[in-house]
């Protein structure tokens, strides 16, 4: 069946009610940059806080860091990102335009969009390398010693940390080190909304294990992280999983899969599971100089871990959770969006509605409001029709509505509508509380 939804649908969506923003958008904006607006934000922290809670919290082998963007660049070095972290690109000489040079069937002219680069009546330049990461000067003098780079993944910063981590929190193999944080790659040709960016968010774990045991584990973190996305609200049937061919895996991998998502742009990576074998504790052990290894007391053996690493992107996750809610309902001849989020995912968890505006309804579903707020994201509105405020919440995905109405004020008791089904049940506060908690922390 045909999905209602677009990319400029989503895009519309989202600037309306307030997801996302083009970043400096009154100065004309900044392409591929994107700000969070206040129904966004919430979105974006549920993605993160579920993604802790799975792969850090709920966990008794994995420990959390929160590391520096800047580090020291030498780890660069080490994990190969200064000599290979590049996309061969070529230059117009006439328009000036810059493009990925394995992507220009994917790419349009900027000055005549229905021609390819190059056939366009523009010459292109031979392909040369392109390195990704962004680069600054830390301290005060602008020379060569004090380039430092804005990290391009979070991964080196539980590698560095790995002996520090094992140490302090009395770790044995098999465990991991879970990080969320920004990371920054200066992409050629960012697009599609929040898919791919110049600065996004990453979910990354890295899972050191004896080496022979690593196969074992990348089956494991493969499952697992397919069934996040399924356990919280993305449709089985546009996931996927895609394991690399050997001619496209990564100088460290030994093996990857992709979970993918069907984009209304085609199937597309939304994490990637990796075998790194012992490449970053051996580059960091041979450039640092300090022994990386690992000595199981066990065994008597010591060795260099294996690393199993699922690497997800907080945006563009939530583009995903935004993009796979999006459906459309024709109401009174009218078409409408509505956002069918797994409550756990919900940027708003509940709206509370007084029916009318006397009678002290407004009053006690204040009275409400306030109690709700304490544990969820909760919206007051008293603005417009009964019908109107349902759909305003329904556009933003909120499933479950309180209705304070001429009831309530006699006997206590409220309606609890479901988004989903449009069903409305009378309960007293105390039950709707129970309910509540039962149906968004299930
Ligand atoms: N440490 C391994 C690593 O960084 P990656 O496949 O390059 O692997 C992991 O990135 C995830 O980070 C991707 O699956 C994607 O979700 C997210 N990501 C990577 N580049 C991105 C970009 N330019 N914009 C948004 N998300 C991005």
């Amino acid at each position: 069946m045909s999905r209602p939804v677009t990319m400029e649908k989503v895009a519309n969506l989202a600037k309306r009610r307030g997801f996302a923003f083009q970043s400096s958008e009154i100065y004309g904006g900044l392409a591929s940059c994107w700000d969070y607006g206040p129904i966004g934000v919430e979105l974006k922290r549920n993605v993160k806080e579920h993604g802790w809670r799975s792969m850090e919290r709920q966990r008794d082998d994995v420990s959390g860091i929160d590391c520096y963007i800047l580090m020291h660049p030498r780890v660069w070095e080490a994990s190969g990102h200064i000599a290979g972290f590049t996309d061969p690109m070529v230059d117009c000489k006439k328009c000036k335009a810059r493009f990925r040079a394995d992507k220009l069937a994917d790419s349009n002219c900027p000055e005549k969009p229905s021609k390819r680069p190059g056939e366009c009546g523009g010459e292109l330049t031979d392909a040369r390398q392109f390195n990704l990461m962004f680069k600054t000067f830390m301290g005060p003098v602008e020379d060569d010693a004090a380039v430092v780079f804005m990290r391009p993944e979070t991964a080196q910063g539980m590698f560095v940390n790995f002996l520090n981590v094992a140490n302090s929190a009395r770790r044995k193999i098999p465990f991991g080190i879970a990080q969320i944080g920004k990371s920054f790659r200066n992409e050629i040709t960012p697009g599609n909304f929040l898919f791919r960016t110049r600065e996004f968010e990453q979910m990354e774990m890295e899972y050191f294990v004896k080496p022979g045991d690593d196969d074992r584990w990348f089956e494991y973190w493969v499952q697992e992280r397919f069934e996040w996305y399924a356990k919280h609200g993305i449709k089985r049937e546009r996931l996927r999983l895609r394991p690399h061919e050997p001619d496209e895996l990564a100088h460290y991998a030994k093996g990857c899969a992709d979970v993918e998502y069907e984009f209304p742009f085609g199937w597309s990576e939304l994490e990637g599971i990796a075998n790194r074998a012992d490449f970053d504790l051996k580059q960091h052990s041979e450039y640092s100089g300090k022994d990386l290894s690992y000595y199981d007391e066990e065994t008597k053996e010591r060795f260099l871990p294996y690393v199993i690493e699922p690497a997800a992107g907080a945006d563009r996750a939530t583009l995903a959770f935004l993009v796979d809610a999006y459906d459309e309902e024709e109401v009174e001849g009218e078409t409408r969006a509505i956002l069918r989020f797994h409550p756990r995912m919900a940027p708003v968890k509940v709206a509370v509605l007084p029916l009318m505006r006397k009678e002290g309804q407004p009053e006690k579903a204040r009275e409400i409001y306030d109690l709700l707020r304490q544990s969820w994201v909760v919206q007051y509105d008293q603005a417009g029709s009964i019908g109107r405020r349902y759909r305003r919440q329904d556009e933003i995905g909120t499933p479950f509505g309180v209705t304070v109405d001429h009831q309530t004020m006699a006997d206590g008791t409220v309606t609890l509508r479901d988004r989903d089904t449009m069903q409305q049940d009378r309960m007293t506060i105390e039950r709707m509380m129970d309910e509540l908690r039962k149906r968004i922390e299930a």
